[in-house]
């Protein structure tokens, strides 16, 4: 292929497998809606700016909305040989209007261009996601309104420690999202800014308005310095650090939708539409949607390896290595949107058994540290209660019972301070109920920590 747009000095034509090779096109497509748009705010501006004529300016932007209007009907299909969409979408518009296309790229390098489309992809992906995580955050939230009184084991080690309830369980993950959505929020502000007018590597001659074209597209500013502009990635790989981070809190909470959802277990049933059989056993009712999240979550971790390595030896300014930002940061977003798509419906419909969580929690000694504090708050150092109490499980292991079926007698002379209610001290509710700190599991507090969500909820 001898006519490249780029052909240039060249005088021979470029090799087949180098086109093959070089072309980005089978992923970039999804970029097409966000060149265009560029475009247009370009032509727009160079037309203000008398670079290009009136006429000029107008019968770009009217071949370029034609263009985008065919292409989403389905009556412009994109040429998967073309080198890219920025290629595909400028020869497309000379083919329609003539000699006026050819004045489009005035100005304009493809490196500021593919910076200015990825930015406005990543913005409008984001918001995307960004409007997912609230969903889910609303999700959660309903269904810690329904279990602010169910009583479940709180684990260290996969060990029943201390009992808290099924509610600030679920809102740890509340926390989580919240997070996720302030580092997408601090994503955003890196990426909302406008790289046009870095022109290849050094700017343009031309008499450009920057801010014009940023504020029809909606940026808050524009790029600094022309270097940093073409070439930064930063946003890319922000972008990816915090979907990442959404992933292994999806995995994390996937890792105990699979072990609550075990027979052992039998905390939760997953709805039958989320959850899958199995082809020879009959019996069986599997957690697949949880474990392909947990599956995918390396994707993602992946991706934002790929990038940091793929930038870590660049030299100023653009380099044709950034052309590989793309599939790692479309294969992230891709992968969150779907993970979510899926999980939020699961957690939704999930039944959460609360008579088996309560079950489990009156087992393991979990009022233990109740038991020994009981001893402190009457002025036994805590280490000389906690030893008393030590060696009282030690016994009821033996025994098979529990704190709560040991004789008064027996607390009587371990210690002459137990008194007949130790046993209101250890009751399960009781423990719960007393843990009424900022941030604790006791009912108020965890009302409050809600409170604290929705209001995120409502300023988003
Ligand atoms: N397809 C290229 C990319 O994704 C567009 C920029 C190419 N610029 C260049 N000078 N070769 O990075």
């Amino acid at each position: 292929n001898s006519n490249k747009m780029w052909q240039g000095r060249l005088g021979g034509s470029s090799a087949e497998e180098v086109d093959v090779f070089n072309s980005s096109i089978s992923f970039d497509y999804v970029l097409y809606e966000e060149d265009i748009t560029g475009s247009i705010a370009h032509a727009r501006m160079l037309g203000k700016q008398q670079i290009i004529s009136k006429e000029d300016e107008h019968s770009i932007v009217e071949g370029l909305q034609g263009i985008l209007m065919d292409i989403k009907n389905g009556d412009l299909v994109i040429d998967p040989s073309a080198e890219d969409i920025h290629m595909f979408i400028e020869a497309e518009l000379t083919n329609r209007i003539g000699n006026a296309g050819k004045k489009l790229h005035t100005g304009r390098s493809r490196n500021d261009q593919v910076a200015l489309d990825l930015r406005m992809y990543t913005k409008k992906q984001v918001d995307e996601i960004k409007t997912q995580l609230l969903q889910f955050e609303k999700v959660i939230l309903d269904k810690a309104q329904d279990h602010i009184h169910t009583i479940m084991p709180g684990y260290t080690h996969l060990q029943i420690a201390q009992p808290v309830t099924f509610a600030h369980h679920i809102l740890a993950y509340g926390q989580m999202i919240s997070r996720d959505i302030n580092r997408l929020d601090e994503a955003v502000e890196h990426t909302d800014v406008m790289p046009l007018g870095n022109g290849a590597l050094a700017g343009t001659t031309y008499p450009f308005d920057r801010q014009f074209v940023a504020d029809q597209l909606g940026f808050e500013k524009v790029t600094a310095n022309s270097l940093d502009g073409v070439s930064d990635r930063d946003f890319v790989m922000d972008t990816v650090y915090a979907l990442s981070m959404i992933m292994m809190h999806l995995s994390r909470l996937s890792e105990e939708i699979i072990v609550w959802s075990s027979q052992e277990f039998c905390f939760i049933e997953l709805d039958d539409a989320f959850a899958t059989g199995s082809s020879i056993m009959p019996q069986k009712k599997n957690p697949d949607v949880a474990e392909l999240v947990r599956g995918k979550t390396g994707r993602a971790y992946s991706n934002l390896q790929t990038l940091l390595t793929m930038m870590k030896g660049l030299p100023l300014a653009y380099n044709k290595d950034m052309q590989e930002d793309k599939e790692a940061l479309f294969d992230s977003i891709q992968t969150v949107k779907i993970a979510l798509s899926a999980m939020i419906p699961m957690i939704e419909t999930m039944e959460v058994k609360a008579d088996r969580m309560r079950e489990a929690a009156s087992k393991g000694f979990i009022n233990a540290t109740d038991c020994a504090d009981y001893l402190t708050k009457k002025g036994v150092p805590f280490r000389e209660a906690y030893g008393v109490i030590g060696s009282l499980v030690q016994t009821c292991i033996k025994k098979a019972i529990t704190l709560e079926e040991v004789p008064l007698e027996t607390y009587q002379s371990l210690h002459s301070l137990f008194e007949e209610d130790i046993y209101e001290a250890i009751n399960l509710d009781n423990c719960v109920i007393k843990r009424d700190i900022e941030g604790g599991p006791s009912p108020k507090a965890v009302i409050q920590q809600m409170k604290q969500l929705k209001r995120q909820l409502n300023t988003e």
